[in-house]
């Protein structure tokens, strides 16, 4: 008994410690009515189980102890037999070789002969437990609604989800940017950011330092789409899917688009090695003092 029990508190404790890795609270799950009532149907489950073993071992034992007070009249073989042997011939209804006679059916093919056995009890249980089990599913599923459906337990969790995504949305609102109003500055943590971002998104094709390979050079005063940092944040926001560029928006937030944008801004004119050849019109930068002329024999 005490290790059913510890082998349930076991099994108790395990939904519990992936609550608590997922960080979330277990008390507000929609579900939470659902796992208390199927623990305690477990556990009654269990302790049923526990109650009928130990009931049989009393039982066995009243038998063993009737059986040597009569040791003459006892049967040798029950003797012998273990608990386990005995339970092995209970739960199967072996019937004793004395009563074959009884058993035996009329009809006789070519010397062949039947037994009239009954199922054995185990399989008799199993079929009413299965009875049981099914009248109760389709009362607490079907008839009170007690319990949601796999269906409706899907949707319950789809909208627990809607509704923490909108409250984390709520918390942390995500930054504007006018486009129109935006100006380079090079701050430090806006670059480091931007250079992050770069790293991980844009340098497969524009080439780790900006030289560009697919993507054209990003480091020159060369631009497809315009070099103002108004230009090439709408490039990155936009994209130029039909040459290969996505539109960034739906990967990167905003801010995110501006980071990088600043990012590509503050390489300009470092002439990485190996770069690609200019593409497009130039670009004066405003107040620019005509470093833009290198590379001009596009
Ligand atoms: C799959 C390859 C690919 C990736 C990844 C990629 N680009 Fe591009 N990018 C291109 C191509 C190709 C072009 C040229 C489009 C054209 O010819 O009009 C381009 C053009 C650009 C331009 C305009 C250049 C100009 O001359 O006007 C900018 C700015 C740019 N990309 C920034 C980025 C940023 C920022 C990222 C990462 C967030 C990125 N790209 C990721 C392929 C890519």
């Amino acid at each position: 008994m005490k290790k059913i029990m510890l082998a349930y508190l076991a099994i108790l404790a395990f939904p519990a410690l992936t609550f608590a890795q997922q960080g979330n609270d277990p008390l507000a799950d929609p579900l939470l009515p659902f796992y208390v009532v199927t623990g305690f149907v477990f556990i009654v489950a269990l302790l049923v189980l526990g109650i009928a073993i130990y009931l049989l071992q009393i039982l066995n034992m009243l038998i063993r102890m009737q059986e040597a007070a009569r040791p003459e009249a006892a049967p040798a073989t029950a003797k012998q037999q273990s608990l386990w042997q005995r339970f092995w011939i209970w739960i199967n209804g072996y019937q004793p070789l004395e009563k074959e006679s009884e058993l035996l059916l009329d009809h006789n093919y070519d010397g062949i002969r039947e037994l009239d056995n009954h199922l054995p009890p185990w399989w008799k249980w199993l079929l009413y437990g299965s009875v049981v089990w099914g009248a109760a599913y389709l009362i607490v599923y079907h008839v009170t609604d007690t319990f949601p459906l796999m269906d409706d337990e899907y949707k319950m969790e789809v909208a627990k989800a809607a509704e923490q995504k909108a409250k984390l949305a709520a918390a942390q609102p995500a930054e504007v940017i006018d486009e129109n109003a935006l100006v380079y500055q090079p701050d430090e943590a806006i670059l480091a950011s931007g250079k992050k971002i770069y790293a991980i998104n844009c340098a497969s094709c524009h080439m780790p330092e900006g030289q560009g390979s697919i993507g054209p050079n990003l480091t020159d005063d060369y631009w497809i789409h315009g070099g103002s940092i108004k230009d090439i944040y709408l490039t990155i926001k936009n994209g130029v899917p039909e040459k290969g560029m996505i539109s960034w928006a739906p990967v990167l937030s905003p801010a995110q688009m501006r980071d990088v944008a600043f990012y590509i801004k503050s390489i300009r004119g470092t002439n990485p090695p190996n770069p690609k050849a200019p593409q497009g019109e130039l670009y004066k930068e405003e107040g620019s003092n005509g470093s833009a002329e290198q590379g001009a024999s596009m």
